[in-house]
């Protein structure tokens, strides 16, 4: 690990990714009618209170909560929180009605509007980026079986020492993070190099839960994309490598099996072929 990275804390992340959500997904949370509310959030407070009930709860446990919690807030990582133990979930309720590719979770580190690198092309690198090169192939086509030509690949990942960049500092502002064009055959091909897997920042509030549970903090290597096209779902999904120590254990539980990349090795690096199918929107 280089010296920059020793400054990376669960605050530095936990903000950027609580400032990013402001940013970018509030506009979509408006509107929620009431008897939904009130439906969710009691359902919600009385599993709270069956647990408490069943494990009969002491204030000392409930003080121990309410402090976590607040901590939660204070180091910025509800975004973090959320993204590891619960979005997995409602991204498989989101998209069980698919045909085509499976997805997995977001997570916190997603920007928008990253340099488009057209059909063939490189992310933005370090002129020393660590790590084993990525020469990555695929096709973009609907469940139909039609090519998508035009569709958008974007791609973010974490470097080869577990960092995201915009999340930790020290790192170019668009390093590991681009968008490509499939061309007219709907092909893309992308070079980049091999993440590492990503640790859960240990010094905050999700560290504390997970030192204090005597859960461990690690996500297995992976690559996340968002691939898009007009008339079809957005799908958000990551692409992972076998023989991690984690694909069996993943704390955010976002592995899925068809989401395991087949990596080979070549001259430079390793070549990897992965495409995508993409639903229609449905009327
Ligand atoms: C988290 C980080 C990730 O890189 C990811 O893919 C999912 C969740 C997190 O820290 O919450
Ligand atoms: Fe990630």
């Amino acid at each position: 690990m280089t010296a920059i990275h020793e400054t990376a804390t669960a605050a530095g992340s936990g903000s950027h990714a609580t400032e990013r959500f402001k940013s970018d997904k509030l506009a979509g949370v408006a509107g929620t009618p009431k008897e939904r509310v009130s439906l969710l959030a009691r359902e919600v407070l009385e599993a709270v209170h069956g647990t408490i009930r069943r494990h009969k709860v002491t204030y000392a446990e409930y003080n121990a909560l309410k402090s976590w919690l607040i901590s939660v807030g204070e180091t910025g990582e509800w975004p973090l929180f959320l993204d590891v133990w619960v979005e997995h979930v409602v991204e498989d309720v989101a998209t069980e009605h698919r045909e085509g590719n499976k997805g997995t979770i977001e997570g916190p580190y997603y920007v928008p509007d990253a340099p488009e690198q057209g059909a063939r092309g490189s992310v933005p690198m370090r002129a020393d980026e660590p790590g084993t090169p990525l020469t990555w192939t695929g096709q973009v086509t609907s469940t139909g079986g039609t090519v998508l030509a035009g569709a958008k690949v974007e791609l973010w990942h974490a470097d080869a020492d577990g960092f995201y960049s915009q999340f930790a500092p020290g790192i170019p502002e668009w390093n590991l993070r681009a968008a490509f064009t499939a061309d007219a055959d709907g092909k893309f091909e992308i070079r980049t190099v091999r993440p590492a897997p990503y640790q859960i920042p240990t010094d905050g509030a999700c560290g504390n839960l997970i030192s204090a549970a005597g859960w461990h903090p690690w996500r297995p290597a992976h690559l996340h994309v968002k691939v898009s096209a007009p008339g079809h779902e957005l799908l958000t999904a990551q692409l992972y490598f076998p023989g991690d120590d984690h694909n069996d254990d993943d704390i955010a539980s976002a592995v899925k099996p068809e989401l395991m990349l087949s990596p080979r090795r070549a001259a430079d690096g390793e070549t990897i072929e992965y495409g995508f199918v993409l639903d229609p929107e449905r009327s």
